[in-house]
């Protein structure tokens, strides 16, 4: 290993990656063979010491409370093969961490973006896209549902067909990549046109775009719909991107965008005597840098409007106009559910609406799901575990 001093010292690294190191007592900068530069603060990298961790990449053994409060870098040297051996005082630790794993890890700008991976926002015009994937395809070839999960990631929506109309496989599609939420309407719910409906999901009216049970905390991050038989007229499945629709709110008119993202809606869902569920939370949730995170709308189940009085007028303007782009047929994709059809829904960004219909033979069977698994189980299929 050569020691590369305080400054701008050159090492002739045979890595593939390095350039060179360069360190002062706060700063970690590593010159990359692209010519671009990554700086690592000392206490970054104390903090990520591999042998910090009970495994390679395994849960971290101590806790920030037990670090000094000023962690500086005594010395940093590129090793031959592919390490950079690094000394913290005042502890005077030293451990070797892989280029290759700094690289992963880098912190400028255009490596933070481009480790990002983005929603593809559609509208009206995915309609040319949409694509029905056999069940017998992505059930039995892990390439196959590796690419129908990131249409999920990517898009918010994948569908199925063929998949068999026997009763209750919507949970066997569940698990070729996670875990059923069970809630008080089962592992699995059923949506059939009834005489007495206490939900409009059981009738055959048009159910307008809504994302599912918004009165639940937290709200289930993912809806499996499968069709186990339907010979009626109508009764579309109508579905609609809440982040593109979002966007286009921020653009049009961003104090709109501003007070949904601002101001919490209550939702709420009872059946007397059994159930009394209820959440707040904004329509649209954003992250710190103002990314859509998810988006909750439902009419049905949107409990009177509780929040400051003045604020209300304003309020009510961008509510309605965000319904309405949701609304929007140039925003939406449609398609029938027929039998042995199957979609699976970001619950938290793709909005689903039903149109009308005449007959009664329409059945559907549901469940819900968390979104983590599903993200866990695409990762490790594309070998990122
Ligand atoms: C619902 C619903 C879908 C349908 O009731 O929440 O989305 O196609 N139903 O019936
Ligand atoms: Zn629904």
């Amino acid at each position: 290993s050569r020691p590369v001093g305080k400054g701008a010292e050159v090492a002739e690294h045979a890595g593939l990656l390095v350039e060179d190191v360069f360190h002062d007592d706060e700063w970690l900068t590593v010159r990359w063979l692209d010519g671009q530069q990554s700086r690592f603060p000392a206490i970054w990298l104390r903090d990520n010491i591999p042998s910090g961790r009970h495994t390679r990449e395994g849960q971290r053994l101590f806790d920030i409370a037990q670090l000094p409060d000023r962690i500086t870098l005594s010395s940093a040297a590129l090793t031959s093969d592919g390490g950079l051996a690094v000394t913290f005082d005042p502890e005077q630790i030293q451990d070797v961490f892989e280029v290759a794993w700094l690289e992963r890890h880098r912190l400028d700008r255009a490596a933070r973006e481009a480790r990002d991976v983005p929603p593809t926002l559609w509208s009206g015009e995915h309609q040319e896209k949409l694509e029905f994937i056999d069940y017998d395809r992505v059930a039995g070839d892990p390439t196959e549902l590796a690419g129908w999960l990131r249409t999920v990631r990517d898009y918010g929506f994948a569908l199925l067909r063929n998949v068999p109309t026997v009763p209750a496989t919507v949970l066997e599609v569940v698990q070729l990549f996670g875990f059923v939420r069970e809630t008080n309407y089962g592992r699995l719910f059923d949506v059939l046109t009834k005489r007495d409906a206490a939900n409009l999901a059981d009738t055959s009216m048009a159910v307008g775009a809504h994302t599912d049970n918004p009165y639940r905390d937290p709200v289930p991050g993912l809806q499996l719909l499968h069709c186990p038989d339907s010979d009626v007229e109508g009764g579309l499945s109508v579905l609609v991107d809440g982040f593109s629709a979002a966007e286009c709110l921020r653009e049009d008119a961003r104090p709109h965008f501003d007070l949904l993202r601002e101001h919490a809606v209550a939702f709420r869902y009872t059946e007397s005597g059994s159930v009394d569920l209820r959440s707040a939370a904004p329509l649209i949730q954003t992250d710190p840098s103002g990314r859509v995170l998810a988006v909750r709308y439902n009419s049905r189940s949107a409990a009177p409007l509780d929040m400051p009085v003045e604020v209300l007028p304003r309020f009510y303007d961008a509510y309605r106009h965000f319904g309405r782009l949701l609304e929007d047929p140039s925003a939406q994709v449609s398609f029938k559910l027929g039998p042995g059809d199957l979609m699976l829904l970001d619950n938290q960004r793709v909005l689903h609406a039903r149109t009308g219909f005449t007959g009664s033979g329409r059945h559907l069977q549901g469940c819900y799901a968390d979104k983590d698994g599903l993200h866990s189980t695409l990762r490790v299929l594309e070998g990122r575990g």
